[in-house]
């Protein structure tokens, strides 16, 4: 039997119950395809920070660079706030981002007709379709830029920073993936005030010559976040430097109901994938087995997706898709059958079969 190595970091706060409800599901998907997924567990975060005193050691990294996927929770709580920038768990992941090249970060967001409700937007705004692909950049901007402070503490700055290079790959993944989508890109950017997005709409532009057959729209970032919530359905894929993306999709998410539902896949230059929620770790919900676990499973369907296990993907999809319909809703969802997130992940995986 084939076997596949995936290594789990499951980090902070929610992290190990939505990972364990994902893993559950994967397990059930193996199963049925006849491939077996060998788990192989490591620290990232505020965990790694407490037990080897850094937020990234180097045998969470050696695991992933040699696994075919890595499924991660999420990193972070108040336990680590108060810790210098470097050793914080949020650096772990951006470190662990960095050291697989996962320039592209792929976050859907589709609205089931059954969650209209959960969505801050009138029936009407959402009936005329919401489906957008932000495609984020995930190693460059102002997370990778200069920083520091200066005058004993009372200034601090950090530089946004974008290459042509850096610019060209991220705005060709959009544009291929518009190809089997709806064919529209809207590159996002604040080209009005800043160098760095003047150099990324030009950049985006003469990547776009070799795509003829995709529509190419530019729009800055604060009209973006107006019309994300007037009118979703005129997106497609969303093109964003890794900050606008970020926020972005968190608004985008709500639009369909939780930010609970939102997957990512983080692809680059090495051979593993990341899969993770776009979620946080989530404190305030932490050890009460009540997150919604969708997101972190449709990110394991994303991973199947990216192993060559397409069937398997679909899947779990529809396993979602049928618990929705079915009517079962954790409390970030609203009204319905509500269920808790091990027994989500439990009906989820056996609506597989
Ligand atoms: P968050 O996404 O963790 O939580 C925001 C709100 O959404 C909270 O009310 C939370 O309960 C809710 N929520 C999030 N995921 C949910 C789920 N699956 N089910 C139900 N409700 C859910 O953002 P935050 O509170 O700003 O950050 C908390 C910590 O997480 C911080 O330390 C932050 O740095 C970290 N963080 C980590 C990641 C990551 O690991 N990828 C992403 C974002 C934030
Ligand atoms: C995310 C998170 C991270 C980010 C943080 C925790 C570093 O918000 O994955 O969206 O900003 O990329
Ligand atoms: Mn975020």
């Amino acid at each position: 039997m084939e076997t596949k190595k995936i290594t789990v970091l499951a980090g902070d706060g929610i992290g190990p119950e939505i990972t364990d409800a994902a893993i559950n599901v994967l397990e059930r998907a193996a199963e049925k395809a006849g491939v077996k997924f060998a788990f192989d567990r490591r620290k990232i975060g505020g965990c790694a920070i407490d037990e080897f005193g850094v937020p990234l050691p180097d045998e969470t990294v050696t695991s992933c660079k040699a696994s075919d996927g890595v499924l991660l929770g999420a990193v972070g709580g108040p336990k680590w706030d108060a810790l210098p920038a470097d050793i914080r768990p949020e650096k772990g992941l951006l470190g662990i981002r960095k050291a697989l090249g996962l320039f592209a970060n792929l976050r859907p967001a589709v609205i089931y007709p059954e969650l209209s409700a959960a969505s801050p937007l009138k029936k009407e705004v959402l009936d005329r379709g919401v489906n957008v692909m932000v495609v984020r950049e995930l190693i460059g901007g102002i997370y990778f830029g200069p920083r520091g402070d200066t005058n004993g503490g009372k200034t601090a700055y950090d530089t946004e920073i974008y290459s042509e290079d850096e610019v060209r790959r991220i705005a060709k993944v959009a544009f291929d993936l518009a190809r089997g989508r709806r064919g529209k890109v809207t590159s996002v950017d604040k080209a009005n005030v800043l160098m760095s997005s003047r150099l990324w709409r030009r950049v985006v532009e003469e990547v776009h010559e070799s795509y003829p057959d995709v529509e190419l729209g530019h729009m800055y970032v604060d009209n973006a976040a107006m019309q994300l919530v007037r009118d979703p359905s005129q997106f497609d894929v969303l093109l964003c430097p890794n900050m606008f993306g970020d926020i972005l999709s968190d608004e985008a998410s709500q639009i369909t109901g939780s930010i609970g539902l939102l997957p990512s896949s983080s692809l680059g230059t090495e051979k593993a994938g990341l899969f993770e929620p776009i979620h946080g770790s989530a404190p305030d919900i932490a050890g009460k087995d009540v997150a919604n676990p969708i997101a972190t499973i449709l990110a394991a369907a994303m991973l199947l997706d990216n192993i060559g296990m397409e069937s398997s993907a679909r899947a779990v999809e529809r396993a979602v898709a049928k618990f929705i319909a079915d009517g079962w809703r954790t409390p970030d969802l609203g009204e319905g059958k509500r269920v808790g997130c091990r027994e989500a992940g439990r009906i989820i995986a056996d609506n597989l079969a």
